[in-house]
């Protein structure tokens, strides 16, 4: 793997200590004479806003100066924007910055090289622990402009997209941003995905050129990464050309279509010409799931992903220059990339790319991490903070938290119990927990207990305050809005914001059908939130098909799809179902042929290698309950609503089964649950 020259951690710490002084000064001045410039510098110029709440009124009531400031300052422009915004979401239409022509890798690195070299961009944390290694901005910058004209040079050129399928790592990072230099788009693949899975992201992105690691290193394992590429590329007819990386000292086997990329690397310049992109150009895809079995790869463009991933960084986390910034996510995921890449480099932070789990080679390997790299923000996910207070206290407490200022949550809903260990021993009480709730589709934090008003509540497992420009509203099941507080409903966006997603990746109309027709004039999320009577929110669950498995999306119909391909089975139906770790599990209900006599061992051990090998393993069914038939209405439609009462064992709420076919399938499926539940 490429590696940096030299390593400095000095020149972090003297910016550290020149700019927190500087914030605590800030701090001190205290809540009445809250000083908007001071918190925010790019609001100097809005008239009458004194305090958080009225910078959030203001960004919503005047959306355009507001967007229009901080797009002006917060970025380096090649040519300034014409428009702010040319939007509509009766139509689907999402427009900022028409006109202005920038680029990204430019803002990530460039304009930091100018001012601190050698301020450390990347802490790679790799897996083997106390391995870390240190990137500076001026090494980062090296490494992509040499990938840069390494791609270039292999005919990558503006419009082509780059599939990525490597694991957290600098030079997936470098990737990254050498496409936004010369003007490609990237489709990270998140690297647990099996070949099949892989393969139909690169044919839906019609890639020419992936680029890939040897071998991935998670946990102490090996996951043969180069292997699942070539069986991938088998059916991939556009690809032309592989880069591999070398993670490990293995030798793979490389055919003509395989290059060695730090070979391929020394080759090239240091220096790479970047592409004048416009606004509205694509910067990425990122596949999720949907309610179909067809995940779909939405785009987001330049500018306003760069500027709402930077804006929420900032402030959703109160980073300022020299803090250590901890996201755990995978770059695979969207979180990776707006809180592991972007958001932090484009403010010139330091960003720690986590290689590892939360439990190797101890349960203390976060905090070992916290202590050793002085992490300042650490974000990562419930399922992980679930499965450590199994644990107990002592693997924390063993370890100096004593530079955490905030914790950050994402990717489901936080239980009360791991919002109150990760407050109380994580913590230590001193650190805010922020639960933030967005999509791969929102391209940065929505809703967020911060920023607020310095002494401002936050309340356990609550998402609880749009950010700026970001005006939530609840429906009703009817369509209408709901304006009280203290109610429920299908949550969506009145208004538009910069770093939404503007398509489906040659699906348009998919993307009109899922967002923007059901509340015609709003973004629907797909999720379900409570607003309480304070205003607050607090996200409910899906209102679709789509699941979270230990924080990864997943729709149900995709592993049907799967499931009904095992020659074995006639029909089946998939559901989540509350799992005290994974805060969602797989139970699939599974009718199988006529006349098939199977062993249930069997059938589980067919059924988990297929969901493995088409999917991932994340996606395997933790139940499967056989069945003689499937519980559904008069026209054919399965009732997953009755399944997943069955499953929550929720008799009461079975609600009404007039509409069913046969009403004597219900008692069958409940019969099956408690038999498989005794075993
Ligand atoms: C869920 C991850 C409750 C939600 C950034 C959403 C959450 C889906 C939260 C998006 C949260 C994410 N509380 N639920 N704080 N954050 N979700 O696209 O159902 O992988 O629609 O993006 O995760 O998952 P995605």
């Amino acid at each position: 793997m490429w590696l940096p020259c030299k390593c400095t951690t000095k020149y972090v710490a003297a910016i550290r200590r020149g700019v927190s002084a500087s914030f605590l000064h800030v701090l001190r001045r205290g809540r009445s004479s809250w000083n908007s410039a001071a918190f925010m510098p790019e609001s100097a110029g809005f008239e009458g806003v004194s305090g958080r709440d009225a910078l959030h009124d203001y960004s919503v009531s005047h959306g355009e100066s507001f967007w229009d400031a901080v797009a002006r300052q917060r970025l380096s422009w090649i040519r300034p924007f014409d428009a702010v915004q040319d939007c509509d979401l009766s139509q689907g239409r999402i427009k900022w910055f028409e006109g202005g022509k920038l680029n990204v890798s430019v803002n990530c690195l460039d304009r930091h090289v100018h001012t601190c070299p050698e301020r450390v961009a990347l802490i790679w944390e790799r897996d083997e622990q106390g391995s870390e290694v240190r990137y500076t901005y001026r090494e980062l910058l090296e490494m992509t402009c040499r990938l840069g004209n390494l791609l270039r040079r292999y005919g990558v050129k503006k419009g082509d997209c780059v599939t990525i399928y490597m694991p957290t790592c600098p030079l997936a990072v470098a990737s990254m941003l050498a496409c936004a230099r010369i003007g490609a788009a990237h489709n990270v693949v998140f690297a647990g995905f099996s070949s099949e899975a892989l393969a139909e992201r690169i044919r839906d992105a019609q890639s020419s050129t992936v680029i890939t690691v040897n071998q991935g290193v998670r946990g102490g394992k090996i996951a043969e990464l180069k292997r699942t590429v070539d069986a991938a590329v088998q059916s991939c007819p556009t690809v032309q050309q592989v880069f591999v990386a070398m993670r490990t000292e293995k030798q793979v086997e490389m055919t003509d279509r395989d290059f060695a990329l730090e070979e391929e690397m020394l080759k090239e310049d240091v220096v790479c010409e970047p592409a004048a992109m416009d606004s509205e150009d694509v910067l990425f895809l990122l596949y999720t799931s949907g309610s179909t079995g067809k995940p779909k790869g939405l785009v987001h463009t330049q500018a306003g992903y760069l500027l709402y991933a930077a804006l929420t960084h900032r402030y959703v986390f109160g980073y300022h220059d020299g803090d250590v910034f901890g996201c755990v996510a995978d770059i695979g995921w969207i979180t990776g990339h707006s809180y592991t890449v972007y958001g932090p480099l484009a403010n010139g932070g330091t960003t720690v790319l986590f290689e590892s789990t939360p439990v190797y080679p101890d349960p203390g390997r976060y905090w070992d991490m916290v202590e050793r790299l002085r992490i300042n923000q650490f974000y990562g996910a419930p399922t992980a903070i679930r499965l450590l207070i199994k644990y107990g206290d002592q693997w924390v407490k063993k370890y100096d938290r004593s530079s955490l200022t905030t914790l950050g949550s994402v990717g489901e809903p936080i239980n009360t119990e791991a919002w109150e260990w990760y407050n109380r021993v994580v913590g230590e009480g001193r650190c805010p927990v922020v639960d933030t709730w967005w999509q791969t589709e929102t391209g940065g934090i929505c809703i967020a207990p911060k920023p607020s008003e310095p002494d401002a509540e936050i309340v356990p497992g609550m998402a609880m305050r749009p950010f700026f420009g970001i005006k939530p509203v609840l429906m009703d099941t009817e369509g209408k809005l709901l304006t009280s507080n203290n109610t429920s409903g299908a949550l969506c966006m009145a208004q538009p914001w910069p770093g939404m997603a503007r398509t489906i990746h040659n699906n348009h109309q998919r993307f009109l059908e899922t967002y923007f027709q059901p509340y015609p004039g709003y973004f629907f999320t797909g999720d379900g939130a409570y607003r309480s009577q304070e205003g607050y929110y607090q996200i409910t669950g899906r209102l679709d098909d789509v699941i979270n498995v230990s924080g990864h999306r997943i729709g149900t119909a995709e592993i049907e799809d799967v499931v009904n391909q095992c020659s074995a089975v006639a029909e089946s139906a998939v559901i989540g179902y509350s799992h005290n770790i994974k805060g969602q599990g797989v139970y699939a209900f599974v009718v199988l042929k006529k006349g098939v006599d199977i062993q249930e061992a069997d059938l589980s051990k067919q059924l988990n290698n297929m969901v493995s090998e088409k999917i991932a393993k994340y996606a395997c069914p933790d139940f499967i309950q056989l069945a003689k038939r499937l519980p559904k209405t008069r026209s054919g439609k399965i009732m997953r609503r009755v399944l997943r009462k069955v499953v929550d064992s929720d008799l009461d709420g079975l609600g009404d089964l007039s509409t069913l076919d046969d009403p004597a399938a219900v008692q069958e499926i409940i019969e099956g649950h408690e038999k498989l539940l005794s075993k």
